[in-house]
């Protein structure tokens, strides 16, 4: 396996089978730590710096609390407008990027634009953390919904994933490319225009992605172990900075899951995931439903950042 101290985490396209198996079992050592609210000693000199150029809540902060919790330092910008990056001179990746590897030892970095931090990967020495690139991928977040899965079935081969919402998210690119490493069979539910690209159909296809298409949830509910959900309405992931629009459209029924629905039609163990924020994809009357694990990947994706920082600074093997 190869060594993952000061490599750049930016896509799950490459990531080999025991790979995400290593980060899974550092993930189980380091959990107690979260778990128990207590602060190690284990990144005690490192620095964190997170680079957002697009708004986070979760993200952001579960990066930072990860390196909190494994006694490091955090700081770095969570609104590029406040950098000569987000100003007039909207200074170039590579003028960033050669500047900041000198004020932290590694970098979290949100961007609007597909492919910026693999850009600022070959500019940094330290490595760089994708936390969502454009319409590009979401690595860290695939990897927490991984291991939420892992902990709630005891396994990931033989899954079948319920994949509903905008196909063209980051977080369904991460998790497809993820499903070719495991005997999952992915199917997909997406509006027509929102739908995986030819090219990235053919991309996943030549991986051994084994995926399926169904023109709604009704058609595919009832064979779902994990009902994996993202908005349909959706906001631009490549805008730099969007107010919400005064008018925006409701989800059709085809692409909504409801406690209704999930008591008529899934399996009585099935686990519904959503990376938030949601619109109104996913009812609020899932919400304390033994369905619901999305409350827990929040906890998850701070144990998931703790493992990824401990295993890029080389602080466990
Ligand atoms: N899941 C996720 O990416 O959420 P944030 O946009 O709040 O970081």
């Amino acid at each position: 396996m190869r060594s993952f101290a000061g490599r750049d985490i930016l896509s799950l396209k490459d990531f080999e089978r025991n790979e995400f198996m290593h980060v899974f079992d550092t993930a189980r050592k380091l959990e107690p730590i979260a778990r128990s609210r207590e602060r190690s000693d284990l990144l005690q000199n490192k620095i964190l710096l997170p680079a957002f150029y697009q708004p986070s809540t979760r993200t952001r902060l579960a990066h930072e609390t990860a390196m909190l919790r494994l006694g490091g330092h955090v700081h770095g910008f969570s609104d590029a407008k406040n950098t000569r990056a987000g100003d007039f001179y909207q200074e170039s990746i590579k003028d960033t990027f050669k500047m900041l590897e000198y004020y932290g030892d590694v970098i979290v970095m949100r961007h609007f634009q597909q492919g910026a931090p693999a850009e600022a990967a070959k500019w940094s020495s330290v490595p760089i953390l994708n936390a969502g690139d454009g319409w590009g991928e979401h690595p860290t977040q695939v990897l927490t919904d991984l291991y939420t899965i892992l902990k709630e079935k005891g396994r990931l081969d033989g899954l079948n994933i319920l994949a509903v919402g905008d196909m063209r998210m980051r977080t369904m690119h991460s998790l497809m490319y993820a499903a070719t490493q495991f005997d999952i069979e992915v199917s997909v539910v997406s509006p027509p225009e929102l739908s995986l690209t030819e090219e990235f159909i053919k991309e996943i296809t030549a991986r051994g992605n084994k995926f399926q298409v169904y023109d709604s949830v009704d058609d595919c509910l009832d064979k779902a172990d994990v009902i994996y959900m993202e908005p349909v309405v959706q906001a631009d992931y490549t805008a730099g900075r969007e107010e919400k629009p005064e008018e925006y459209g409701t989800t059709p029924k085809e692409y909504v899951i409801n406690l209704k629905l999930l008591n008529e039609k899934a399996k009585s163990d099935a686990i519904v995931l959503h990376s938030l924020p949601r619109m109104d994809e996913l009812s609020t009357d899932v919400d304390h439903s033994k369905y619901a694990r999305y409350w827990e990947e929040a906890f998850n994706g701070v144990v998931m950042r703790m493992s990824l920082l401990a295993l890029v600074l080389g602080a466990m093997e």
